[in-house]
């Protein structure tokens, strides 16, 4: 018997650091496990509907589209292989009205697109003057928007990713030019020394786990010489910043959020200190930059016409950025591995054809994106595709599942390295596209050229099994040999 989820008529599925009451249902939903692979099966059609349904005759009804939904915030099986779920959803009901929430699911491409770049569409945490006040029954219904202002982690809540204009203009504006592709192409050099350093790590040992040993130290050396943190404080992130992304994902219990909450704060601590010290002590560093932006803000702030930094702000946007500069680009090489050594042929093509590393990172990052969810609030009533989706619903953009529509992509559940016409969804859109998507695109192309240059014959040594996270997807362990 599978173990059961359920929503509670008064449970939280937690996502992004806050509950969501899931006030309509107080229904339980058996997770579908599946075969041995771990696969959810497909989920049976009331009889006569179908299952592969775009018109409505063949289209799945409510209840079960509202299971696969929920199945996808809540189940692990489901969250670690979600993509048949995207599928069914996406093929039955594109932007999905779950009934047990004010909760929208957009699974296609053009939609997911429209969404993230909806001028009456906002980040989470944004708090709506009709929400209930903190504590009062239905609180929680305000999906990732908590009045007493209680999150996971402060951090990530006053960081780029969770502001609004004008506060993120500004933020933005400010961090913006050291990331543009002609800044970071500049890098290439220093990242290839930095591969070569790691790859030296894992010629040496021949075998071991590819995260451990490449995809957590490359990005974190990279992103740490940009940010300014110092080399011996590096390790002590990947664990801080394993807990405190926990906070992005839906279906988080209540001891994660506290983890979550417990591993912000020290980072804050740590972020305080060491831009105390970069004051005295300035280097050619992020940090360094933006107290300088800071000192001469205050200088020229005398008549109240500039509004200066807070070192709150700046240890939020840093702190950012440090995280989503590794987190994130370890998964794009351990996932990204997966599908080379998952797809023999096409790690061959690219043995044999340097030429397409661009083209195949691309690849790697549509078909195993290393974020699967985003989320918007609508701050006033909006149309999507057709659907009125009032004010204050949430709204998931399912950024994995955009990546494998089929009318933007062809063929898009299987991994083929080609240049293909569109561009992946996987850093979002619109004003937070994200701002490492060059730094994470060099890093992949100079990492799998050397990993290719460097060994001759590279073999899994275990199947890996993937996380149940679903927002950051990556997996557990990597286990090669090389040779
Ligand atoms: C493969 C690697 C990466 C992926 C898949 C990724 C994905 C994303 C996504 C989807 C967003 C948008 C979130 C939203 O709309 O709410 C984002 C934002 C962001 N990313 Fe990345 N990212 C990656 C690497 C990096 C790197 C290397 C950096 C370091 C500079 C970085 C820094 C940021 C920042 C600061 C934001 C917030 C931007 C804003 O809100 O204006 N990311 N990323």
């Amino acid at each position: 018997m599978p173990p059961k989820v359920r929503v509670a008529a008064n449970g939280a599925i937690m996502a992004t650091s806050f509950a969501v009451n899931v006030t309509a249902l107080g229904k339980t939903v058996e997770p579908n496990t599946g075969p041995e692979t771990g696969a959810p099966a497909a989920h049976t059609p009331p009889s006569g509907t179908g299952t592969s349904g775009t018109g409505t005759s063949d289209r799945l009804d409510d209840a079960t589209l509202d299971q696969l939904a929920a199945e996808l915030l809540l189940d692990p099986s489901v969250r670690s292989n979600p993509f048949d779920h995207y599928r069914q959803l996406r093929d039955n009901d594109p932007v999905h009205a779950a009934g047990f929430g004010p909760l929208w699911f957009a699974t296609r491409y053009d939609d997911c697109h429209t969404v993230l770049r909806h001028p009456d569409t906002a980040q989470p945490p944004t708090v709506l003057p009709e929400d209930p006040e903190p504590g009062a029954e239905g609180e929680g219904t305000s999906l990732f928007g908590r009045r007493d202002g209680r999150d996971a982690d402060p951090n990530v809540a006053k960081s780029l990713l969770r502001l609004n204009p004008p506060d993120h203009t500004r933020l933005r504006g400010l961090v913006s030019r050291g990331f543009t592709p002609r800044r970071v192409e500049q890098l290439r050099p220093a990242i290839a020394a930095m591969t070569d350093a790691v790859l030296n790590d894992l010629a040496g040992a021949g075998t071991g786990d590819l995260l451990d040993l490449v995809a957590f130290p490359l990005p974190v050396r990279v992103i740490g010489e940009l940010v300014g943190v110092p080399e011996p404080d590096r390790d002590q992130f990947r664990s801080l910043v394993r807990a405190a992304a926990t906070s992005l994902e839906p279906g988080i219990t209540d001891e994660q959020m506290a983890a979550a909450a417990v591993a912000g704060t020290e980072m804050n601590h740590y972020f305080h200190a060491l831009i105390a010290d970069k004051r005295v002590n300035p280097g050619d560093d992020l940090i360094s930059a933006l107290l300088a932006v800071q000192a001469e803000q205050h200088a020229e702030s005398s008549d109240g016409a500039v509004e200066p930094l807070t070192d709150y702000e700046i240890v939020a946007t840093v702190i950012l950025i440090f995280a989503a500069g590794f987190e994130t680009t370890t998964n794009l090489i351990g996932n990204g591995l997966w599908c080379l050594l998952h797809n023999r042929d096409e790690m061959q093509r690219l043995r044999n054809d340097r030429s397409l590393a661009p083209a195949a990172v691309e690849e790697m990052l549509r078909y195993q994106s290393p974020v699967q969810l985003d989320a918007r609030r609508a701050v006033a009533d909006i149309e999507v595709a057709g659907r009125h989706i009032p004010r204050g619903s949430w709204i998931f953009t399912l950024l994995g599942a955009a990546n494998r529509d089929p009318a933007r992509f062809d063929d898009p559940e299987v991994f083929r390295i080609v240049d293909r016409p569109t561009p992946v969804l996987s850093f979002a859109s619109g004003i937070h596209y994200c701002l490492g998507a060059s730094l994470a695109r060099i890093e992949g192309q100079v990492f799998f050229n050397h990993l290719l240059d460097r060994f001759d014959s590279i073999e899994l040594v275990a199947e890996p099994q993937w996380r149940t996270t679903l927002t950051l997807r990556g997996l557990e362990a990597l286990d090669v040999s090389v040779s």
